[in-house]
């Protein structure tokens, strides 16, 4: 490899950050998880750990604290602790960004066709896949889902 290659090769390496993706129970119960995964990766998404999920009502409480005391707050509680989720820890390139753009607006009514949320979601509550919307929130949530030394490379 000629220098200028490996330099920029390490300066790419340097560009890599990681976002938390999960996939919820809606689309999980609805088989779609298999298609919204192979989106991620389509979209140059690397998986470093997953894993399957059933959050306790308290757990998913915790997880969302940042919309403590908004009104769809319980719903969301409830709705995420109804069934399997599938958290995942991927990286990229401008990865929390690249994945917002990826999954779409949160209503997916509003959400650009061809986005996952556009495509796999019911609706603003059952919206298929939630994903970090900040570095810091990235680094808290996949810490949330991983941080228990599970498998990691
Ligand atoms: P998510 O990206 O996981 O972050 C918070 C979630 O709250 C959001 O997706 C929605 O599924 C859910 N939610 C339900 N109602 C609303 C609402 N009115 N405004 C924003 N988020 C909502």
């Amino acid at each position: 490899m000629a220098h200028g290659a490996i330099a920029a090769a390490i300066v790419r390496e340097g560009d890599l950050d990681e976002t938390l993706f999960m996939i919820k129970p809606d689309a999980v119960l609805g088989h779609k998880a298999g298609a919204i995964l192979a989106e991620a990766e389509r979209a140059g998404f690397e998986i470093l750990d997953l894993r399957l999920v059933r959050l306790a009502p308290r757990d998913a409480r915790r997880f969302y604290a940042v919309h403590e005391g908004k009104p769809f707050l319980d719903e969301l509680v409830e709705f995420m602790s109804s069934g399997p989720a599938i958290p995942c820890r991927l990286r990229r390139e401008n990865a929390v960004q690249a994945l917002r753009d990826l999954i779409g607006a949160t209503d997916p009514k509003d959400a650009k066709p061809g986005t996952i949320r556009a495509r796999f979601a019911e609706s603003k509550g059952r919206n298929a896949v939630h994903a970090s919307d900040s570095t810091e929130s990235a680094r808290t949530e996949i810490e949330f889902f991983f941080g228990d030394g599970s498998a990691r490379r």
